[in-house]
């Protein structure tokens, strides 16, 4: 049970955050809303007068965890507390989650994002589900409140226009709809002029930026637009869909200095007839072709993927040829998933064939020779100077934890680098998934740049 302290009724949010980067940057605004309207921050649920859960439905295990979440809230009946639910599970359930909790007195979409105070009041009367129009939200004007002063994550198009049999995305997030250019520069410019250093293209499929838009401002052309923003030291961005990774983008990754050595391109299967029947839109022999050329073109480049085990209809052939796709491309990272049938999809309407134990065997292995190949990947970069963006606390909560241009994370003794920092280190170990360093130089240092916490753009 989660008790309620005093301060329960003094206006104070938390938010919870599941799901994807988009996620975490659509938290940045709610939070920039609620305290626009005169909210403070909770330090902790406990405290919260106004709980939000913000919310991913990619897989059965992350809807799992909210519900999960809601029956702990739910388990303290006397609580005065309100409950909002937003984000991917919001557009996909709707009202059916008051029938589920009836404590939750708010479900909101991001349309709706706007209203959110007035929502919350009109919600202690009685239950409210706005959703409004999931392609209408335009929710980057609105304030945000970013955790760092350092790094920021900036949106370049909602929603995906792929039509990948497993995914969820489209029908929670709509149609693509890419960013005016000059709204995106704009944002940039504040961003840059607030001290950022480092910038994170976010988009379900950043390599069709600008299709939509009618204009000749495509991808390649925004990465070099923003690589060469006054102040900007680096820029990532995902994800990337293989089939729309062009020369002209790596060309612009080879080229522009601040363009990071990281390219996150998910692969999903190594098997041409599982990749048919996902509808990715390539062979495995393209996506080889396009890794390849991404680590010719771009040197010291890093490269991870995500990996779907156990979609209908894969049989052990199919997954030897993932294996054998993960051995040749030999990916510095990769992220695996068990496949989860997602209603809604037109992977549902297929028989959910391989048995989960059979799913887990599969995944086990394909760990295993990855964990071999990150941790290779991970240990040629011992003995070498890095430069490295302080984050916060690391996992273990002892050390502190940046992460590299190439995407790494480094961890670092808490007495030798600040949050909000860049450094030069050096790297002394590498473990499965990260590496260990010693800081060698402040680049920035905690007082260099105005307007470190709470950026507001
Ligand atoms: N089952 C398992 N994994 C999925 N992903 C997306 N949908 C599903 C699903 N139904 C994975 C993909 C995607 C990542 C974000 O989540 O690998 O790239
Ligand atoms: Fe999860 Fe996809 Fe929604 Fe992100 S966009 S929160 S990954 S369902």
């Amino acid at each position: 049970m989660i008790p309620v302290r005093d301060s329960a009724h003094t206006g104070c949010f938390f938010i919870r955050t599941f799901g994807c980067q988009m996620n975490v940057h659509d938290s940045e605004h709610i939070a920039g809303v609620l305290v626009d309207s005169g909210y403070s921050r909770a330090a902790s649920i406990e405290e919260a007068s106004v709980v939000i859960f913000n919310t991913c439905c990619v897989r059965q295990g992350a809807e799992d965890r909210v519900w999960g979440n809601l029956s702990m809230l739910a388990a303290d009946r006397d609580s005065k507390r309100i409950v909002a639910i937003c984000g991917c599970m919001a557009q996909r359930h709707g009202v059916e989650i008051f029938r589920r909790f009836p404590i939750v007195r708010l479900v909101f979409g991001l349309d709706a994002l706007a209203r959110l105070p007035e929502l919350l009041e009109s919600s202690r009367g009685a239950p409210i589900c706005d959703l409004g129009d999931v392609n209408a939200a335009r929710i980057d004007e609105l304030s945000a409140i970013r955790k760092s002063g350092l790094a920021a994550w900036v949106p370049i198009s909602h929603g995906c226009d792929n039509m990948c049999a497993y995914c969820v995305v489209p029908s929670v997030r709509g149609a693509e709809r890419s960013r005016e250019p000059g709204d995106i520069l704009s944002e940039i410019a504040t961003l840059t002029d607030g001290g950022v250093l480092e910038v994170t293209l976010l988009g379900q499929n950043v390599n069709t930026y600008g299709r939509d838009l009618g204009g000749e401002e495509n991808f390649a052309w925004l990465l070099q637009a923003v690589g060469s923003a006054e102040g900007m030291r680096r820029v990532k961005f995902e994800t990337s869909h293989p089939r729309d990774l062009g020369d002209d983008i790596l060309k612009v990754m080879a080229e522009a200095d601040a363009a990071c050595e990281y390219l996150h391109l998910p692969v999903q299967s190594g098997s041409n007839r599982v990749l048919e029947a996902m509808n990715r839109g390539y062979t495995r022999e393209y996506y080889m072709e396009r890794a390849s050329r991404a680590r010719k073109a771009i040197g010291g480049v890093a490269l991870s993927t995500d990996i779907i085990v156990g979609f209908p209809g894969e049989t052990q052939k199919d997954f030897e040829d993932t294996l054998d796709l993960v051995k040749t491309v030999r990916f510095d990272a990769a992220y695996m998933f068990l496949y989860s049938p997602r209603e809604g999809t037109s992977a549902f309407g297929l028989e959910d064939d391989v048995p989960l134990d059979e799913k887990r065997m599969r995944f086990a292995e394909l760990e295993f020779v990855q964990s071999e190949i990150t941790r290779e990947s991970l240990g040629k970069i011992v003995g070498s100077d890095v430069e490295v963006l302080v984050e916060g606390v690391a996992k273990d909560g002892r050390h502190i934890m940046g992460r590299t241009r190439d995407h790494r994370v480094v961890v670092l003794p808490a007495d030798e680098a600040q949050e909000d920092t860049l450094v030069r280190a050096v790297v002394c170990g590498a473990g499965g998934h990260s590496l260990r360093g010693s800081v060698k130089e402040v680049i920035i240092g905690p007082d260099e740049a105005t307007n470190r916490h709470e950026v507001q753009g």
